[in-house]
């Protein structure tokens, strides 16, 4: 049930032959944010004064008489400066929640499809995967969900990271340092620690020669800040100077001590210096490894081919997890052979064009052009990625494709879009659906005290142990009456805490960074997963007492009627089910749903607070309310599934 379109389509009926542009002042009808003004409100006579040269009140007047709109509303009202609300007749709602109730979509209806690939998840295989990783994976998850259930058509296709520099740095660290035997006993652990120990060897000679320069800009931004706080004392014109000079010596001081910090950190230990002088230059070394796999060296395709299906696992572990699948994974490496011809097409094309022996693609509105092929012949990420979009266009022939990707990225997505424009792909609608950094509690990108990024699959097991620590705590099990087995009780510590993980993520708005922490999510108050998942295991609880079979066919027989306050709001809320739906795909922010699930959830509390269901005056009352129950139960999970995340019948 689409309300909201209704109510607008109803508007627009009433403006058209009126006033020009029916359709874009309809569209100002929007849900009312103070109930006490009704439940819907139309904000057009305002707007409309100097067109049609009226006082506002006057216009909403004449638009209310013009309105056709009484099977739905009570009597329109005109407010304030010339709002009009609007009130839901509660015969209306009644009817339309016992026709969701008694409908397998629950009243949502199906979209004429278009076809979505959606790009998501695409860890970079081979390095360890952290919770970076998860947004990504989980918002990308989440819409393909959504999309689907709306009636699209989704192919998801994670576009794994598993052709890149770090295969370089683990064959070099494979060929030089690895440990058979520990390699043998777990060879995703060896792998993890031959990338760290390369990728750390590399950032220390990074940082070596760059020590004395900072050491200098410190010293010269010291006696900068220094003189301009003297001239400051003296003059006090010159105290903005002496406060940005003081702010230069900060960085000064911060760019040296993560220098320092990475210089020590490596030193600590006397044996890594050694390796970092027998092994100079390593990050040219492991480049070089790099391009020996691109030109196919048998050794390193072979290493390569031995490495990969062993990070895959690890990740596919992780995905069957999290219940995450994909209709195909196509790497990186897929495309590699591809390459060459994507970038002589576009030369014939005349699209790309040699410069500096390099093939770039020149693009107006950027400064710089997309490198597409570099002089030594290697390609690169963005050659990648047109021919992945040539690959898509051929093979699936998209509408829309959605980039699920880290918002550093977004230069990178601005120009691929462009170029791929310039290059004639213009019926498909590209969008980088980007998203913020992932923090610690410290406010800076999410990492262990030691530096270390921590492992995806310890977070996920440490959320399950807390959801366990909350939930299934004795004391709290033995209030509710719940007594369980230690399976069962395990079974919804997984199902709490995976989705707690799911949920704090998708409940960010995507743009933001936000703090991860697993403590917060499994919390049973607030906005979290397990709020809802227990409302819902509250209403199983009720339907379960009630001793009645409710299902979608018997549910006919349980005729809704509504009395009280919380209980209409409740309604209204359950049928604004499908506009949440289509809300959180017009900029595709799934934190639109789970707003409004938290929203249903806590009115069904209130709802459950105010009135009684088993025990209510009567037996239609009864009737009426265990079918609100019901159906709110099936609202919560249909929408916590959307989301990927799962219920449980008790907790
Ligand atoms: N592997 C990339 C990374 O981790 C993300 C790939 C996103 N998809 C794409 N088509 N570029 O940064």
């Amino acid at each position: 049930m689409q309300i909201l379109s209704l109510i607008r389509n109803r508007f627009f009926q009433a403006l058209t032959g009126w006033i020009d542009q029916p359709e874009e002042y309809a569209s100002r009808v929007s849900i009312a944010r103070d109930p006490q003004h009704g439940d819907y409100q139309a904000n057009i006579a305002m707007p409309l004064q100097k067109t049609l040269n009226l006082p506002p009140r006057e216009i909403a007047n004449q638009l209310v008489s013009r309105l056709s709109i009484g099977d739905l509303c009570h009597e329109a009202e005109v407010a304030g400066p010339g709002f009009i609300n609007l009130r839901l007749r509660d015969s209306f709602l009644a009817e339309q929640l016992a026709a969701a109730a008694q409908d397998s979509r629950l009243g949502v209806g199906c979209l004429p499809s278009r076809t979505f690939v959606i790009d998501y998840s695409a860890p970079n295989v081979a390095k360890p995967m952290h919770v970076g990783h998860i947004r990504s994976t989980v918002i990308g998850d989440a819409l393909a969900r959504i999309l689907r259930f709306l009636g699209h058509q989704v192919i998801t296709d994670n576009h794994l990271g598993d052709w890149g520099t770090q295969f370089g740095m683990i064959i070099y660290g494979y060929k030089h340092f690895v440990d058979p035997v520990a390699f043998h006993a777990d060879p995703v652990v060896e792998l993890s620690r031959l990338y760290r120990l390369v990728q750390s060897i590399i950032a220390y000679q990074n940082a070596c020669p760059k020590l004395e320069k900072l050491e200098q800009g410190l010293n010269v931004a010291r006696k900068q800040a220094a003189e301009a706080e003297a001239a400051a004392k003296v003059d006090s014109k010159q105290k903005k100077v002496a406060a940005a000079a003081l702010k230069a010596l900060r960085s000064a001081e911060d760019n040296l001590a993560a220098v320092e910090a990475i210089i020590n950190g490596f030193q600590a230990d006397p044996k890594n210096l050694t390796v970092a002088q027998q092994h100079p230059d390593l990050e040219t070394q492991a480049q070089l490894e790099t391009a020996k796999l691109h030109q196919g060296d048998a050794e390193n395709l072979a290493l390569w081919e031995r490495f990969l299906p062993i990070s895959i696992a690890e990740i596919e572990s992780v995905y069957r997890r999290l219940d995450i699948h994909f209709d195909h994974t196509l790497g990186e490496s897929f495309y590699h052979p591809l390459l060459s011809s994507t970038v002589q097409s576009l030369l014939d094309a005349k699209m790309a064009v040699e410069s500096e022996g390099a093939i770039c693609i020149f693009l107006e509105g950027f400064d710089a052009p997309m490198l597409i092929r570099k002089r030594d012949g290697a390609f690169l990420y963005a050659t990648t990625d047109l021919a992945t979009i040539e690959y898509r266009q051929r093979e699936f022939q998209p509408d829309v494709i959605l980039y699920v990707v880290d918002h550093r990225q977004s230069e990178h997505f601005q120009k691929l879009f462009a170029a791929a424009r310039a290059c004639g792909y213009t019926d498909i609608d590209l969008q980088h659906i980007s998203f913020g950094t992932v923090l610690g509690p410290d406010g800076k990108p999410f990492k262990t005290r030691s530096g270390a990024v921590i492992g995806l699959e310890y977070l996920l097991d440490e959320a399950i142990q807390r959801a366990h620590q909350v939930v299934c705590d004795p004391q709290r099990m033995q209030k509710a009456g719940l007594e369980m087995s230690a399976e069962e009780s395990q079974e919804v510590a997984r199902v709490v805490g995976l989705g707690a993980i799911k949920y704090a993520d998708l409940s960010h708005n995507r743009t933001s960074d936000y703090e991860f922490n697993t403590e917060k999510m499994v919390q049973l108050e607030g906005n979290t997963s397990a709020y809802i998942q227990y409302m819902y295991a509250r209403i199983q609880s009720i339907i379960r007492k009630s001793g009645e079979q409710l299902d979608q066919d018997s549910i006919a027989h349980f005729a809704i009627q509504l009395t009280e306050s919380a209980e209409r709001s409740l309604a209204l809320q359950l049928l604004q089910f499908e506009d949440a739906l289509l809300q959180s795909l017009d900029e595709y922010y799934p934190s639109v749903l789970t707003t409004y699930l938290y929203t249903l959830a806590k009115q069904f509390a209130s709802f459950f607070d105010q009135c009684h269901v088993l025990n209510a005056d009567s037996e239609e009352v009864r009737r009426s309310r265990l079918a609100i129950c019901f159906t709110t139960g099936r609202v919560l999970k249909q929408g916590l599934g959307l989301l990927g995340i799962g219920v449980v019948d008790r907790m």
